[in-house]
């Protein structure tokens, strides 16, 4: 099992780059006159995405790097700024639809979420790779797609209709856990080696995005 985590998964570095990728091409699809159940689902896999990730690092990355005697002032504020993520998310959730309150709380949230992978992939993401070996990498990223499975199966088919729906891109896939291509392939080997397992036990990885769009420059949306 370990075996076929290791390989389907990027390296935890790169799964960072690549789930932030992801979401900044979310926010940048969220244009004026965005057709209203599109721009519902994007905001969802916006929502989906985000709160995966900062589970992902805060329980798994963040800690590595402390482990490895890694510290600085975007690891000491990682935390209390995922928080505030939360607390724009639950903002979005509660907010009626394309609302003026709900569309501030977006422009809030993308904000944060730039100034926060600005820090993460200038700082953080390099700390990581000059400090720690390339396998160790490695294996943090397979213990991440683990954990993805896990968190993301019980939003499983909101998160597939919503990137049906919002985000029809092949990056998406990796981004939100790979929750078909990856069961597919898993059941594949497994049914090949005598075993069965559910689909939910795995995933796969490994494509990589094109830019972050974490530029620091600010977005307004409106309805
Ligand atoms: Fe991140
Ligand atoms: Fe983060």
């Amino acid at each position: 099992m370990n075996q076929f985590f290791n390989t389907v998964s990027p390296t935890a570095t790169r799964m960072i780059r690549m789930d932030h990728a992801y979401v900044m091409a979310q926010f940048h699809k969220l244009e004026p006159g965005t057709q209203h159940t599109v721009r519902a689902a994007i905001v969802r896999s916006i929502c989906n995405a985000l709160e995966i990730h900062a589970q992902l690092e805060e329980e798994i990355f963040y800690p590595a790097l402390r482990s490895a005697g890694m510290s600085s002032p975007e690891l000491e504020k990682s935390v209390p700024e995922h928080d505030e993520m939360r607390s724009l998310i639950d903002q979005l959730r509660s907010a009626e639809e394309a609302s003026d309150e709900q569309c501030e709380a977006l422009n809030k949230l993308m904000n944060a979420v730039m100034h926060h992978v600005a820090d993460e992939e200038t700082k953080l993401l390099p700390m990581a790779e000059q400090q720690m070996a390339p396998e160790v990498l490695a294996d943090l990223g397979a213990r991440m797609t683990r954990r993805r499975m896990e968190i993301a199966k019980p939003r499983a088919t909101e998160m597939a209709v919503d990137m049906a729906v919002g985000a029809p891109m092949k990056t998406a896939a990796v981004a939100v856990g790979t929750l078909f291509a990856g069961a597919l392939l898993f059941n594949k080997l497994r049914r090949g080696n005598g075993h069965g397992t559910s689909a939910s036990d795995t995933t796969s990885g490994g494509r990589r995005y094109a830019g972050t769009g974490s530029s620091g420059t600010e977005r307004r949306y409106g309805h």
